[in-house]
């Protein structure tokens, strides 16, 4: 037990209390190589017992607050720079009504445009594209790639169209690590503060070095805080992903938050959660390499007497790693080659942390519904070492899932589907469950739940600016 944060005397009224299991911290001081400061610090400040309005969730006027006041000003993640390699490409990103082309106006420079001609409106492109121009399908009034006008079809009926009046509007757009973001407000701070200390943490892991290899996209039938908060606390694994209990630390996570945009959960991986049944080292190991689709054992490693599986695991992972993409991994923590570094940033994006694979979540409303969401995990695989072994990349497809469909249906994901659709099982309950509720609103935990209560304050403040019109 740390008995710098726990404090028995006020029986944690004041959010002060923690696991009495060994935390994540404890964890920590136990990892086989140096662990970075910015991992061993703790950031909770506590945020309050207050209970939550389910109407946050289920009411379609808090959702048109969120609309007008929130996702108007934020930075959102609209795809990866090597999504559109050369120039001409382009791809459409859309949050509520709002739609919006992403292109590489030229070899350095990429743009954004609001989806939408300004002839009679058609989306300008509904799907990823390669053009030396951006024509619409309609009548064809057409716009080069750095937003001015090209082409007006019929100029003797358009002699009030002025081409230097009729540049495409153009949405704030930047980048960080290879992800692009664009952002509605003109006025909005800039993305690197936005989302500061994510910069600072995530240098080390250098997801710009990074290629996506994987996207699958999900319809999924709950609002998008229900999805995305099934992603933000660990200890629901005890109940929804008994499995994974002999690897997976759940209770003893730990939870930071920064400022108002960015907040994340250090899920260990190696040790057992404190309500899983008795297993030994060699079970530990044996589902982390089977059960958790991190590395495949060909050897069947065993641990030898007196020895952790966390370490053993971890040191796999870096010799594994090593020999796919050509960099050193010796001195990297246990904690970077195989815990759940779950980082978001508000109000949907999720990128892992750590050096394996990283997994990035995002989450937004399906269009304009309150009660059904886009939920997306995407795989980025770390360039070789080597330039010349790097093999030519080709961006990838989206793979779309209806809500039907189950993730492990993207044979892709490999056994994080069956992950992900135990979460997906759980989501119809908690919505059905919430309308169906007498009580009214939502009790969160002090802890473990403090970074949904987080992300809820930000949305707060968002919605107290009232609304901004792009
Ligand atoms: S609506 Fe676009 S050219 Fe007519
Ligand atoms: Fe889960």
């Amino acid at each position: 037990m740390s008995e710098k944060i726990n404090d028995e005397e006020n029986n944690g009224i004041d959010g002060s209390v923690r696991s009495p299991y060994t935390s994540y911290t404890e964890y920590l001081e136990e990892d086989a190589k140096d662990v970075p400061d910015f991992l061993m610090e703790e950031s909770n400040e506590f945020l309050g017992s207050e209970d939550i309005p389910i109407d946050r969730y289920t009411s379609k006027e808090f959702f048109q607050k969120e609309a007008e006041s929130m996702w108007t000003r934020v930075w959102q993640f609209a795809c990866r720079v090597e999504d559109i390699p050369e120039v001409g490409d382009s791809l459409v990103y859309d949050i509520l009504d709002y739609s919006f082309i992403i292109v590489r106006s030229d070899k350095d420079t990429i743009k954004g445009y609001y989806n939408s001609c300004l002839h009679r409106g058609r989306k300008l492109k509904t799907e990823r594209g390669f053009g030396k121009d951006i024509e619409c399908p309609f009548h064809g009034f057409c716009w080069n790639l750095d937003g001015s006008l090209k082409h007006t079809p019929a100029p003797w009926d358009f002699p009030h169209v002025k081409a230097e009046e009729w540049n495409l509007p153009e949405v704030r757009v930047d980048t960080w690590q290879g992800f692009v973001f664009i952002n509605m407000d003109d006025n909005a701070i800039p993305l690197l503060e936005y989302l500061d200390p994510l910069p600072e943490h995530h240098e080390r892991w250098d997801l710009a070095d990074c290629k996506k290899v994987i996207h699958v996209s999900k319809v999924v039938p709950g609002n998008w805080k229900t999805v995305q908060e099934a992603f933000m606390e660990a200890f629901h694994a005890t109940k929804i992903h008994p499995e994974i209990l002999p690897f997976q630390a759940d209770e003893n996570s730990r939870y930071d938050h920064y400022g108002d945009h960015m907040n994340r959960n250090l899920a260990l991986v190696g040790k057992p959660g404190p309500h899983c049944w008795p297993v030994d080292e060699q079970e530990i190991l044996d589902t982390i390499f089977y059960g958790s689709g991190r590395v495949f054992d060909e050897d069947k490693t065993l641990v030898p007497d007196g020895q952790e599986a966390r370490k053993i695991a971890a040191e796999k992972m870096r010799e594994a790693f090593s020999a796919t993409d050509g960099h050193d991994y010796s001195d990297k923590s246990d904690a970077e080659m195989l815990d759940a570094l779950v980082y978001n940033v508000f109000p949907n994006f999720s990128p892992w942390g750590g050096f394996p694979r990283n997994l990035i979540y995002r989450f937004r409303p399906n269009g304009n519904r309150h009660d059904s969401a886009i939920m997306e995990a995407i795989f980025l695989q770390r360039n070789h070492k080597d330039p010349k072994k790097q093999e030519p990349y080709e961006p990838i497809p989206i793979h779309y899932l209806d809500e039907d469909q189950n993730w492990d249906d993207a044979e892709e994901l490999t056994g994080i589907g069956l992950i992900f659709d135990q979460d997906m099982s759980n989501i119809p309950e908690v919505e059905a469950g919430i309308r169906a509720s007498k009580k009214g609103k939502l009790t969160y935990a002090n802890y473990q739940e403090s970074r949904l209560r987080h992300f809820h304050k930000t949305i707060d403040k968002y919605i107290a600016k009232g609304p901004h019109k792009p």
